[in-house]
């Protein structure tokens, strides 16, 4: 009997490798293991076996089993794998070039954000960071707007609960953070870090309580540009917003200042500014942000002497530059991720 069971085993494992499908794999399963298969004939040969020759032969078959099994379970295991992959299709190589040649692109944004900061850099200013989750005293109190100031109301944000902890942006203990509502932040945590003269701008994304429409976002960009010296005038303002409007859309591009109130600056204004070649601006005049002299208690709250120094500051929205530029009438298509919209600019 133990010659007979060794036979078997070793048949088993010579052809299971030809099984290849599960209809093979049933059907050589059976042939051992089946009412007619090989081991069920083995075993029925135990009842001719004396009682005492019986529980070795018992061991000896169940041994025989567990192989069996064994070689099932492997033989299972490799037609499912060959399955799954027959499914899944030839191996992917992944540092193969994407086989639709379609290397993706810049986001509109992000290009007209690169446009705008190579004009400015050109005139010598750096882009400076901030960080989009800010205290209520960088975004609003060091800024001129204490919690009871009526220019808070148009800047209602989104509050993070007094357990949240930002481990890179320190607060006070009774502040709150929030979502910046705009890049004039960015202002105080430069001046804080550096001495006069400074010249940045400050390109990244604000947030406000805004119901979306075709020309709101609660999510946007904004660039805040700052330049502190000493005899720095309105003059100097003036002049860069020319040159940054010229250089961004041609020549003929002209800036237009109307007086309009910033607590933040003093005196501030409102700029618009008209291209007689841009359609959708026409001669009339489109606002695009606001600027002013930097307020004195500005330059107090960093610790500079506003005797000694004088300085701009000024913020746009960008989604509003880059609509004009690329005549898109709706604020939402940057954020729809449609690729029909998005393929344009690549
Ligand atoms: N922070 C203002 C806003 O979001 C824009 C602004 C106005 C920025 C005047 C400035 C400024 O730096 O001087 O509406």
């Amino acid at each position: 009997m133990e010659q007979d069971l060794n036979r078997l085993i070793e048949k088993a494992r010579q052809e299971i490798n030809s099984v290849k499908t599960r209809a093979d794999f049933e059907s050589f399963k059976a042939r051992f293991v089946g009412p007619k298969g090989d081991l069920t004939q083995i075993m029925k040969g135990m009842g001719q076996l004396t009682k005492e020759e019986r529980p070795a032969a018992g061991r000896m078959i169940n041994s025989a089993k567990t192989t069996l099994q064994e070689l099932f379970d492997e033989a299972l295991r490799r037609i499912e794998n060959e399955e799954l992959a027959a499914k899944l299709g030839p191996a992917i190589d992944p540092s193969l070039p994407s086989p639709e040649g379609d290397p993706g692109g810049y986001h509109p944004l992000t290009l007209v954000r690169e446009e705008i900061s190579r004009i400015f850099k050109q005139v010598g200013f750096v882009v400076a960071e901030g960080t989009e989750v800010e205290t209520e005293y960088f975004c609003f109190e060091a800024l001129n707007m204490p919690s009871e100031h009526p220019a808070r109301d148009s800047q209602d944000t989104f509050y993070f609960p007094d357990e949240a902890r930002f481990g890179n942006v320190s607060k006070k203990e009774d502040e709150k953070y929030l979502l910046r509502t705009h890049t004039s932040s960015v202002q105080i945590r430069t001046m804080l870090e550096q001495e006069p003269p400074v010249r940045i701008i400050s390109p990244g994304r604000c947030f406000r309580r805004d119901t979306m429409d075709a020309t709101h976002s609660a999510n946007f960009q904004q660039i805040e540009g700052l330049y502190v010296d000493k005899n720095v005038t309105v003059r100097d303002l003036k002049a860069l917003l020319d040159y940054f409007f010229e250089s961004l859309l041609g020549k003929g591009t002209k800036t237009r200042f109307r007086p309009n109130f910033f607590p933040y600056t003093e005196p501030s204004f409102e700029v618009d500014f008209s291209s007689s070649h841009l359609a959708k601006v026409g001669s009339d005049g489109v606002e695009i942000g606001g600027c002013g002299m930097v307020e004195e208690t500005v330059f107090e709250s960093v610790g500079y002497d506003p005797e000694v120094y004088s300085g701009f500051a000024f913020g746009m929205g960008l989604e509003r530059i880059a609509m004009i530029l690329y005549g898109i009438d709706d604020i939402r298509y940057f954020y729809q991720n449609d690729l029909r919209f998005l393929k344009q600019f690549v």
